[in-house]
């Protein structure tokens, strides 16, 4: 731990330009300084330094903050690394805060897996490049597939030699124990090695220290597996870790999208022909962590399969759990018989890039399509199939995207919109139902210390509800648009009073009810609107929006809408805490208003525009026939209308249709 002064020191020393000058050029303009951003794809200089106040902003990405923040964003640090590397820089010494003996010895068994998997790495790439064996059979294995030797090196390919104890000789001979080799799995528990006769791939963690590896087998017509695996470590959780991301992270941030393949081979393929912002899941499917691990960088997932149609069916399965995260995910089918590597290998970068580009497809649109041809007519398999997509479309938290998925996948399957609709909101209903019944089972084991009937959980359901403020309505009139209503409202109780954009001195009430000005008379909920009504009334009185003012409220309705608003609907991603890692997506609560605010205004935009587009719709219809310059602005008014629902949903990152 870092002592609290030593933080403040740091912080007051590290000068925001000479930390960015580190990694980015910066011209003088005024009192700012200019660059390209590091975070986006940039032309022409948005990214601004100012020395005066110590922090930087892009006004192109939106990226902002001081110079630790920078660090953490760039170095992709936790805050207390972001720190330490701070203090190398202007040389401040760290005094770490004494740990206890049990965590000092836990960091040493640690550090001592770290130390010895490296030993290894380097080991492996010895005899890789080194001896006669490597070269002619490793070496050669991976020339012909196609890595170049700077490849080699960057992802720490090896080779372990075939012979039964290479490598643990040269460990006891180097004087490490060998509890810690066979604990990583690198020696058997006769003191042999592990690996043998394979090609290794090394698999970082994402700082890029070596954690685990893979070896891929070189004999022909062999019955053991083509790839064994180091086994799970305290280092090494293998749910949470995707291979190649510690390669990737950088320019998967940089392109906003991760790209998923199934091999080893396939990332480094891809990586080698300048497509860096892929990750492979090692053979199995998605798990949580893997998941959580990806948005942290980026909401967006374009998944490469290879395979029949068959094989693509049953991993589009496990799927929908990515859908539940609030992902984006589009999937796209490499031709049969190849793998990406493969495909990549045939068409050369050029080819491949724009396949992946060209061919992806929605995910549920994608297995919309898919299961579709299969029906060919058969009703009962058509209802099965509404029934799987279904199940799908309800697991899309957002309820805009999931209308968008229930208005295309009804027309793909010429179904009446209505059927979708009903469907989807009983599947919504149930999962929220489940939730709701499990939180209450959660709490009762809190409460009921000692339980009164054998710790049993009541067995009924929990009782209808009709307040779903996440059900779609088939018509955006009806209620259904509550939930960002109940998101301003909850911004302004929360975090009204705080300064939106330190430039400009700006409230976030200001800010908000700035732009919903003119459609505050929209809100359907006389709640929400009272809240939106009282914060303009501050605003308008010059007195600040405190979160106090809403809960000291004389008004009871008012004061308990308020706490009910401030439960926290934030959620930790797992080991959250522990990392102190901000997360792109899910911001730490109290860091997040900006963007949520942004966010809830453009859902609000967005549902006016759609409002206005049924309108002018209904306007065209009742245009009489020879009208035509009428007619004309009315379409001109419509594709006007279109654009800027458009630009809405991209820039909520909603799908748009082409
Ligand atoms: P090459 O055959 O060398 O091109 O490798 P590949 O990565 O294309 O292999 P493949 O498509 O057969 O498998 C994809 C991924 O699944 C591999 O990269 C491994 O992570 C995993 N995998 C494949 N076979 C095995 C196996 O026998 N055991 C284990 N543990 N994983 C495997
Ligand atoms: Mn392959």
């Amino acid at each position: 731990m870092i002592p609290q002064k030593t933080v403040q020191e740091i912080l007051e020393t590290a000068k925001i330009e000479e930390v960015i000058q580190d990694y980015v050029n910066l011209r003088r303009r005024g009192v700012n300084m200019i660059g390209l951003c590091p975070f986006h794809n940039e032309k022409t200089p948005s990214f601004t330094v100012s020395p005066a106040k110590n922090i930087f902003k892009c006004f192109g990405c939106g990226k902002a903050g001081d110079p630790a923040k920078f660090i953490m964003e760039h170095e992709h640090l936790s805050y207390p690394d972001a720190l330490r590397y701070l203090a190398r820089k202007y040389r401040i010494e760290i005094e770490e805060v004494q740990l206890t003996p049990e965590a000092v010895a836990q960091q040493q068994a640690e550090e001592s897996l770290y130390i010895l998997n490296e030993f290894a790495r380097q080991f492996y790439q010895d005899q890789l490049f080194e001896t006669d064996m490597g070269k002619s059979v490793g070496l050669s294995y991976f020339k012909g597939r196609g890595f170049r030797e700077d490849t080699i090196r960057k992802f720490g390919l090896g080779y372990a030699p075939n012979e039964q104890d290479a490598f643990v000789k040269k460990v006891t001979q180097t004087g490490y124990k060998l509890d810690f080799l066979k604990k990583l799995g690198l020696a058997s528990q006769y003191d042999k090695d592990f690996f043998r006769n394979r090609v290794m791939f090394t698999i970082h963690n994402l700082s890029g220290k070596p954690i685990a590896f893979a070896g891929r087998i070189m004999e022909k017509d062999a019955k053991a597996p083509k790839y064994i695996n180091s086994p799970e470590t305290e280092i090494y959780i293998k749910n949470k870790n995707l291979y190649g991301a510690f390669h990737a992270k950088t320019a998967i941030r940089k392109a906003d999208e991760c790209i998923l393949v199934e091999g080893y081979t396939d990332v480094i393929s891809l990586h080698q022909a300048g497509i860096e912002n892929v990750v492979a899941s090692s053979g199995t499917s998605l798990t949580e962590g893997q998941i959580a691990l990806i948005k942290r960088f980026t909401p967006n997932i374009k998944i490469l399969y290879d395979g029949d149609a068959a094989g693509v069916k049953a991993a589009l399965r496990g799927l929908d759990m990515v859908l539940e995260q609030d992902m984006n995910v589009r999937v796209v089918l490499i031709p049969d018989g190849d793998d990406p590597d493969s495909y990549l290998q045939k068409v050369g970068a050029a080819a491949f890039q724009e396949f992946i580009d060209k061919e992806s497809k929605d995910f549920i649109l994608f297995k919309t399509n898919l299961l579709l041809t299969e029906t060919k007519g058969d009703p009962v398999k058509k209802a099965g199939l509404v029934r799987d997509i279904v199940d799908s479309i309800s697991r899309v938290p957002d309820p805009f995207k999931r209308s968008f998925y229930v208005k295309e996948c009804a027309r793909v399957m010429e179904l009446e919109e209505e059927v979708l609709v009903s469907e989807t909101n009983k599947a919504v209903k149930q999962i929220l139902q489940k939730r709701d019944f499990d939180k209450r089972k959660k709490q009762e084991v809190k409460v009921n210390i000692v339980p009164e009937n054998d710790g049993e959980f009541p067995s009924e359901a929990p009782p209808e509800s009709d307040d779903f403020p996440n059900i779609i309505s088939p018509k955006p009139r009806t209620a259904g648009h509550e939930f960002q209503e109940r998101d301003i409202a909850r911004i302004l109780v929360e975090a009204g009073g705080k300064l939106y954009d330190e430039n400009e001195n700006m409230t976030v009430a200001e800010f908000v009810l700035g732009n919903i000005e003119e459609v505050l008379e929209d809100f359907d909920n006389p709640d929400y609107l009272r809240i939106a009504r009282e914060a303009m009334q501050l605003v308008l009185g010059k007195t600040p929006v405190t979160t106090q003012y809403f809960i000291g409220h004389h008004d009871q309705t008012i004061s308990e809408l308020a706490v009910d608003l401030l439960h926290s609907p934030w959620e930790y991603s797992p080991g959250w805490e522990m990392h102190e890692m901000y997360l792109r997506s899910q911001k730490k609560p109290e860091d997040n208003f900006n963007k949520d605010s942004v966010s809830a205004l453009l859902q609000f935009k967005l549902r006016k525009v759609i409002r206005l587009c049924e309108k002018n719709q209904h306007q065209m219809k009742e245009v009489a026939k020879d009208d035509a310059a009428q007619l004309i602005r009315l379409l001109k008014v419509q594709m006007k209308l279109n654009e800027m629902r458009n630009e809405l949903m991209k820039q909520l990152g909603m799908v748009v249709l082409k």
